[in-house]
């Protein structure tokens, strides 16, 4: 049985977090990250307007980028003694990913994380609380979608957690906290949205539900994401849906090996000082796995589809596919984002040799692809790669190689 599952409520357009005055319930515990959602007046709106709706608001500050498994316990904790029922996630995609988790541990005070990452093995919600989510990047769509990533760094993974229970009850997408994003963060986020709208449309569990949002999200991304990057705060606004709708495909129709490969490598290197921030390594993954997914057949047409789509032109779809592959690579140089891991600098902007070492590559590379081979999200990719081809696919990744395999 094919299931679609969305918040029960959007709300949309600037000013919407207003809606928050709307909220019934007793105790809402917003969480929030490091500090710009405070910085930029967002967090006091919000607590206003929450005790303007009559409830006593309780914050959980501070949550780091890419959250740890011991951040999400510590919320779950504090929200275990506030007993709020609401709980309220505004930020990146990391608060309200962390928030997520924090809330099934609340509910269920003795699951373990190993149980939680059980794909679509999540206990049944809401006895406690529900979930309202205010992204304030535009990339993740987690305010729409199933998923919540979050890093065992005892291992240097990250873990997808994926199930319907954890799809927000209520999503604000207000344009208002998107505009003070600094550019790289618009590059990547925007880079990571492109990336769910392709990896949803060419998965194997896509529909005709998600193929319109996805083929649309493309669409707008490709017309507006360089404009957004470049301070325009109309395009800006225009990409905080754009993203929405890829993660209302994606968290229905899933993603792919470029999500799979991402999730294995972002915290794979830390040790030498930096991550591979997500959606950067997706730009920099997505068109070495469209060229090795293009060798299956039914995957090379979606892509020669999505190609049409945004009118890249070409007769064959052998050449769609290559234009398709030639535009996302053109934007990545649009955005300041470099093409291959080598070339990765530890501020995630191009340089002659990035952080990640040779050596230390190769070395790792066995262990990484297994992983990413084992990512929740290798399942729905067009074409299973097996541990020699991911081995490749990775040198393709890190070497900037053509994939012809
Ligand atoms: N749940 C999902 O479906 C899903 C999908 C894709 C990625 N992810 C995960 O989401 C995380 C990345 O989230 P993200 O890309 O949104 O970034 P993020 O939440 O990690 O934030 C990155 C940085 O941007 C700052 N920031 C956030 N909003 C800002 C704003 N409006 N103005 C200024 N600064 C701001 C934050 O304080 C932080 O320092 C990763 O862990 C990734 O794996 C989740
Ligand atoms: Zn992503």
């Amino acid at each position: 049985m094919a299931r679609f599952t969305l918040p029960r409520d959007l709300y949309h357009g600037k000013g919407t977090l207003e809606t928050l005055k709307t909220l019934k319930g007793s105790r809402a515990m917003v969480c929030v990250g490091g500090g710009s959602m405070k910085k930029n007046g967002f967090l006091d709106q919000a607590v206003s307007y929450l005790k303007e709706a009559g409830m006593e608001v309780e914050l959980f500050e501070g949550i780091e980028a890419d959250p740890s498994v011991e951040t999400v316990m510590r919320g779950a904790q504090a929200m275990e003694k506030f007993q709020p029922d609401w709980i309220v996630a505004m930020g990146g995609g990391s608060p309200i990913d962390a928030a997520k988790a924090m809330w099934i541990k609340y509910e269920y005070p003795e699951i373990t994380f190993e149980e939680m990452c059980k794909v679509f093995g999540i206990p049944e919600l809401r006895r406690k609380a529900h979930f309202c989510a205010i992204p304030s990047t535009s990339g993740t769509a987690t305010e729409v979608t199933a998923f919540s990533v979050i890093t065992d760094y005892s291992k240097g993974i990250k873990y997808p957690l994926a199930d319907f229970e954890i799809t927000p009850d209520i999503a604000i997408v207000d344009p208002a906290l998107a505009e003070t994003m600094p550019k790289k963060l618009v590059a990547h986020t925007g880079m990571d949205a492109m990336t769910h709208a392709v990896e949803a449309y060419v998965s194997t569990a896509n529909c005709d539900y998600t193929d319109p949002l996805a083929l649309h999200a493309i669409k707008m991304i490709k017309e507006k994401l360089a404009d957004s990057y470049n301070g325009c705060m109309e395009a800006r606004a225009a990409m905080h849906n754009a993203q929405c709708l890829a993660g209302m495909a994606f968290s229905n129709a899933l993603l792919g090996i470029v999500h799979s490969m991402a999730h294995k490598t972002g915290a794979a290197f830390d040790d030498f000082g930096a991550h591979i921030i997500h959606g950067a390594a997706n730009a920099m993954y997505l068109p070495k796995v469209i060229a090795f997914n293009a060798k299956n057949e039914v995957a090379a047409a979606r892509y020669a589809e999505i190609a049409d789509s945004i009118k890249l032109g070409g007769e064959t779809t052998e050449e769609k596919v290559a234009n398709l592959i030639a535009h996302l690579r053109k934007m990545c140089d649009e955005l300041n984002i470099p093409h291959c891991i080598k070339n990765y600098g530890a501020d995630s902007y191009p340089t002659e040799n990035g952080f990640v070492p040779e050596e230390v590559f190769l070395e790792r590379l066995p262990e990484i692809a297994k992983n990413a081979i084992g990512d929740a999200c290798t399942g729905s990719n067009p074409r299973i790669p097996t541990q020699e081809e991911m081995e490749k696919l990775f040198k393709c990744c890190y070497y900037d190689l053509e994939v012809d395999f």
